[in-house]
């Protein structure tokens, strides 16, 4: 059987992880969540102090750190070295410094390479910062969801953990700001619409809408 890949890029709160859930469901492919991946980095190192300025201690940590994305009936669980760490890596804390750790070059090539590999029997739809332009460069399908910044923290704050619900909208909506600005003007593999890629501006789309859109692109494709 026939099959692509679909990268699915865009800011934080743009809906791409329910899109792309929703598009692999339907074309039965797999979904790989590859912000998931750096938010795990991100919460193992927190949890032993080891901070994003500390490039050296990072790396050195990097190679214990074994990561695995299971797929599962309410959407792909997160495995962190035998722990699931799904809910703990949506945090606050984990928000407010996953985009310092991404900067890091070293970090990044081994998360890509991981993510490549992920990807090479086809039938996957990834979701990220830099899957079009740098992971995945020759994906089928390309698509480029953005939504205003107000629609995006509103989308995330329904999904915050109930411990953190005493940070306001307002608040959120800036720590988005701040972290879009981070991920746009990182040195490494930034935030940027690929050449090729489909934009889908999805501030008054519906989910399915935009599910919708993007298998209507990878029927062309199969
Ligand atoms: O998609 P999500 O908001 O969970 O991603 C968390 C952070 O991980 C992003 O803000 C970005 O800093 C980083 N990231 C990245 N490259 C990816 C996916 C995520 O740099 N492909």
């Amino acid at each position: 059987e026939f099959k692509i890949n679909i990268a699915i890029d865009g800011p934080a709160g743009a809906g791409k992880s329910t899109v792309a859930r929703k598009v692999a469901k339907e074309l039965s492919y797999v979904y790989v969540d590859t912000g998931a991946m750096y938010r795990a980095v991100t919460w193992d190192m927190l949890n032993r102090g080891i901070d994003a300025e500390d490039e050296t201690a990072v790396l050195e940590r990097m190679g214990a750190i074994d990561i695995e994305l299971v797929p599962g009936d309410e959407g792909q669980r997160v495995w962190l070295s035998g722990t699931d760490v799904t809910d703990e890596i949506r945090s606050l804390a984990v928000n407010r410094t996953v985009s310092r750790y991404a900067q890091i070059e070293g970090l990044r090539a081994e998360l890509s390479a991981a993510q490549r590999q992920m990807a090479l029997r086809k039938g996957v739809v990834m979701d990220g910062r830099d899957i079009g332009t740098t992971v995945l460069p020759d994906a089928e399908v390309k698509i480029f969801m953005t939504a205003t910044v107000e629609e995006r923290a509103r989308r995330r704050f329904r999904e915050l953990p109930e411990s953190d619900e005493a940070i306001t909208l307002e608040q959120l909506e800036s720590e988005i700001a701040q972290r879009d600005e981070l991920d746009r003007n990182r040195e490494v593999s930034p935030l940027v619409c690929a050449a090729d890629a489909t934009v889908l501006d999805t501030t008054n789309m519906t989910i399915d809408e935009v599910a919708e859109a993007i298998v209507r692109q990878a029927d062309l494709k199969l």
